[in-house]
């Protein structure tokens, strides 16, 4: 069975909220398994045997957080079965970079080996602490939707 990692940082739970919707989305098309962690709580050993790895970090100061940041770096020094990934954010401006952009880039730098299923996706919130606006949610269900689809082909 096809194995997907989510791992997401946040602060106020949006990023979590969108994680959480993503793997919804996953769930409905079935025949997948998933794992869902804060990256605090990763335990970098049990990646090894995922298919895939979807990486979600809220926008700071136009970018994803240092957090996130650092898990990429450490990804790119193990050995990863991983062939695929997706990434994610939550932000609050329209006219700042998109921390999917340097999330993607990043990865590409760090972990070459594995590629994009899908393009980024990026949800607005509201406020710095949320909640999540209007229309967005189902937007996350649709992208977990889209990623299952093309990892069972
Ligand atoms: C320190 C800090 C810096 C932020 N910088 C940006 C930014 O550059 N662009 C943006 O759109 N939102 C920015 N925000 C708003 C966050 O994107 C928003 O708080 C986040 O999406 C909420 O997600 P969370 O609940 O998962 O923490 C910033 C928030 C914090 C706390």
């Amino acid at each position: 069975m096809v194995r997907i990692f989510v791992v997401y940082d946040t602060k106020y739970g949006n990023t979590k909220l969108v994680a959480g919707k993503i793997v919804e989305g996953i769930n409905e098309i079935g025949g997948l398994e998933t794992t869902i962690s804060d990256v605090k709580e990763v335990d970098l050993e049990r990646l090894a045997d995922y298919d895939a790895i979807l990486i979600g970090a809220p926008a700071h100061f136009g970018a994803p957080t240092r957090t996130i940041t650092k898990f990429i770096d450490k990804l790119g020094k193990l050995d990863l079965k991983a062939k695929w990934t997706a990434v994610f954010d939550t932000y609050l401006k329209e006219d700042f970079e998109k921390a999917v952009k340097k999330m993607e880039i990043r990865i590409n730098e760090k972990v070459p080996k594995i590629k994009q299923i899908v393009p980024g996706l990026s949800i607005k919130v509201n406020g710095m602490k949320g909640p999540i606006a209007e229309g967005e949610l189902p937007e996350c269900i649709d992208f977990g939707m889209k990623i299952a689809t093309q990892l069972k082909i």
